[in-house]
C-alpha cells in the first residue's frame, strides 16, 4: 500500500510507521519534544497550540502507558480528548471501523489515536480519509498488532538521546521476544535512520524473526555473548497474545535463558541504560533487581512519552 505519512511536500500528514520516515523529520520531533520537556516543570502545563482541536483516542487494545500520556499530551496542547469507551461503543453491535470513523468524522474530529490488535488498521483509517477527501483529519498510530508502535520508537530515540547524547557511537541490544514486537520494529527502524552503528537482537531462534540480519541487525542466541560491550539494552515482554503455538518451554525457563539479572548486566558497559517499554514482568524477562536498579531508565522512558506525543501530535497539527 502507498505510504500516505507525508504529504506532497514532504510534511507529516499521519504518523503510521518510522519506517522510511526521513531522519530529519525524526530529528525534528525529537527536538520538538525537548523544548516540551521544561512544561511540566512550570506551574501552568499548558500551552494553546491545539486549542480549539478535537483529539479522539480509539483504543481497541488494552493500554496504560500510552492512552494515557497521548490524553495528557492533548492536554498539556488545550485539544479537546475524547476517550472512546470501545467496549461500550456500536463496535459491539458490529459497526465496521470505517463507518465508526465516518460518524466520529462528522463530529468534526482533528486527530484520532490508534490502537488496534490488527496491524494495518491505523493506514486502513488514513488512507480512508485521503479517499473521502477529509485531508484535515490526522491518524496517529499507537500500536497496531506486531507491526509499529511509531511513537514508542520515538519515545524510545529520545531517551537513548538524552542519555547518550549522541547515536552514532553505540552499541544497542534488543532482548526477548522480537517476534511479536511491534516496539522492536520500530525501534529497529528508527536507530537504522539515526545511524547507529550496532543493533543487536538477542533471543531464542523461536522469537528471533526472520530478515534481520538483512536490516543490518546481528542476531545472538546467547544472551551473554550479545550483552557483551553494549550502551543500551532494550528489554521486551514476552507477548503471550500473539503468540499462536507453543514457541517457548515456560516463563521460567525463558528467565533462566534470557532474563537480565544483575549478574548479565554486569557484561554490558558500566555505563549501559536498561530501558523497557512495558508492562513489564518481573521475573520473566527481568529482575527486579535491575528493574528498579541505578541503571533502569524505564520511568524516565514514561515521562518522555508525553513530551514526544506532544511534540507529534503539534507537527500535525500544523505547528
Ligand atoms: N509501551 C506501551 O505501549 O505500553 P501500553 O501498552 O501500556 O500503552
Amino acid at each position: 500500500m502507498h505510504n500516505p505519512q507525508l504529504n506532497n511536500h514532504g510534511e507529516l500528514q499521519h504518523l503510521l510507521t518510522i519506517e522510511g520516515l526521513p531522519r530529519a523529520v525524526i530529528t525534528h520531533i525529537l527536538d520538538t519534544a525537548s523544548s516540551f520537556v521544561s512544561i511540566s516543570d512550570r506551574e501552568v502545563k499548558k500551552v494553546p497550540l491545539m486549542r480549539g482541536k478535537s483529539v479522539f483516542n480509539l483504543f481497541f487494545e488494552n493500554s496504560t502507558r500510552t492512552r494515557t500520556t497521548f490524553e495528557i499530551a492533548s492536554k498539556r496542547l488545550s485539544a479537546d480528548v475524547i476517550n472512546l469507551n470501545i467496549a461500550a461503543s456500536s463496535t459491539s453491535k458490529g459497526e465496521s471501523l470505517l463507518d465508526t470513523i465516518d460518524n466520529l468524522a462528522a463530529m468534526h474530529a482533528d486527530m484520532f489515536v490508534v490502537r488496534h490488535a490488527q496491524s494495518g488498521a491505523p493506514y486502513l483509517i488514513a488512507k480512508h480519509l485521503i479517499d473521502t477527501k477529509q485531508p484535515h483529519v490526522h491518524v496517529v498510530n499507537a500500536g497496531d498488532g506486531r507491526h509499529a508502535h511509531p511513537t514508542q520508537g520515538l519515545l524510545d530515540m529520545y531517551t537513548i538521546r538524552h542519555y547518550k547524547k549522541d547515536f552514532s557511537n553505540l552499541r544497542v541490544a534488543i532482548v526477548g521476544d522480537i517476534l511479536h514486537s511491534r516496539v522492536a520494529r520500530s525501534d529497529i527502524h528508527a536507530m537504522t535512520t539515526l545511524g547507529v552503528p550496532e543493533i543487536r537482537a538477542i533471543g531464542p531462534r523461536t522469537l528471533l524473526p526472520g530478515g534481520l540480519e538483512q536490516l543490518g541487525v546481528r542476531v545472538f542466541t546467547d544472551i551473554n555473548e550479545g550483552l557483551k560491550d553494549v550502551d543500551v539494552i532494550i528489554m521486551l515482554r514476552l507477548q503471550n497474545e500473539r503468540m499462536t503455538g507453543a514457541l517457548l518451554p515456560s516463563a521460567q525457563e525463558f528467565f533462566k535463558s534470557y532474563g537480565l539479572t544483575p549478574e548479565r548486566l554486569a557484561l554490558a558497559r558500566p555505563d549501559a541504560i536498561v530501558m523497557h517499554p512495558g508492562p513489564m514482568n518481573r521475573g520473566v524477562e527481568i529482575d527486579s533487581a535491575v528493574a528498579d536498579g541505578a541503571q533502569a531508565v524505564i520511568l524516565p522512558q514514561v515521562t518522555f512519552g508525553i513530551a514526544v506525543r506532544m511534540a507529534v501530535m503539534s507537527i500535525l497539527a500544523g505547528n
